[in-house]
């Protein structure tokens, strides 16, 4: 398999879809990432790479969704190995654009707003992040869109469950033409959800955070109430438990634990702050 063409620049990028487009490409999918890639990602991006004529995956590091404190600067940035990763996978084009390309004008004056959907549980801790992952998208929807007549998917991990569904839900509100296609969670062998930020783990923090997928577990199968869940990653060593929570899934309106419902968790382990989510 080739390497994938790397556009850095929002002109370079458009100039390669349209000619793939005029040579003959019939779809294309988009996977949005930031970056620092893992097994998770490439999951994604084989199936981006299947499902579509033309595979398209950005990296950026969004300034926009990182709060004052958070990890903005020390954000793990390995784009030649990303390449590298994402060239096995049969990706054709990488956009790898700068902060200045992306936002030209510093803070962009007008951004979508998330609204109330986006500012519980992440939102609630994050404030502001919601609104600046959903900026960016829409601004890559914008530069992206093939055109009529040329499917156009984006595919989102179901792990952040909360922007997958801000994502479907700035598709209908703002008629992006676009279908966002939605990506089971990929873990470790002993459970962890994948994520970026895995890799600021020590291994005994790792071990420590694979009680947010064994009491996922245990909630989802019954055999603990959402209180007792709670406490349970409450007294797990070098955890400090920020929500643990069930969700209807369609507006992530909180109800009790039930059959179709959607566990949420998010929690510190020493420092990282880590989600996941599981259905009941
Ligand atoms: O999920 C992420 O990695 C980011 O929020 C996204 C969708 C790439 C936007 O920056």
């Amino acid at each position: 398999m080739g390497e994938p063409v790397v556009c850095t620049t929002v002109a370079g990028l458009r100039e390669a879809i349209a000619q793939r487009v005029a040579g003959g490409a019939e779809s294309l999918g988009l996977l949005p990432t930031m970056g620092a890639l893992h097994r998770g990602h490439l999951e994604i991006a084989r199936r981006t790479r299947a499902e579509n004529d033309l595979a398209v995956v950005s990296v950026f590091v969004n300034p926009l969704q990182f709060g004052p404190g958070e990890d903005y600067e020390s954000y793990p940035r390995q784009l030649e190995q990303d390449v590298a990763l994402l060239a096995r996978e049969g990706v054709d084009l990488v956009f790898a654009p700068d902060v200045r390309e992306m936002y030209p004008d510093g803070t962009p004056v007008v951004s979508v707003t998330s609204g109330a959907a986006g500012s519980i549980l992440e939102g609630a801790t994050r404030p502001g992040h919601f609104d600046g992952a959903l900026t960016v998208v829409s601004k890559l929807f914008t530069i992206m869109a093939p055109g009529p007549g040329v499917p156009f998917r984006a595919y989102f991990g179901e792990k952040d469950a909360q922007q997958l569904l801000l994502m479907q839900r700035m598709v209908r509100d703002l008629d992006h033409r676009v279908e966002i296609r939605p990506v089971p969670i990929v873990r470790s062998p002993e459970g962890l959800a994948l994520s970026s930020r895995n890799q600021y783990l020590s291994p005994e923090q790792a071990g420590h955070a694979l009680v947010l997928h064994r009491t996922l577990s245990a909630l989802a199968a019954g055999e603990l109430t959402l209180e007792q869940a709670r406490r349970r990653v409450a007294a797990e060593p070098d955890v400090r438990l920020d929500y643990l929570v069930t969700v209807d899934p369609a507006n992530l309106a909180l109800v009790e634990p039930a059959p179709g419902t959607l566990a949420l968790v998010a929690a510190w382990v020493g420092p990282t702050r880590l989600i996941d989510n599981m259905r009941i």
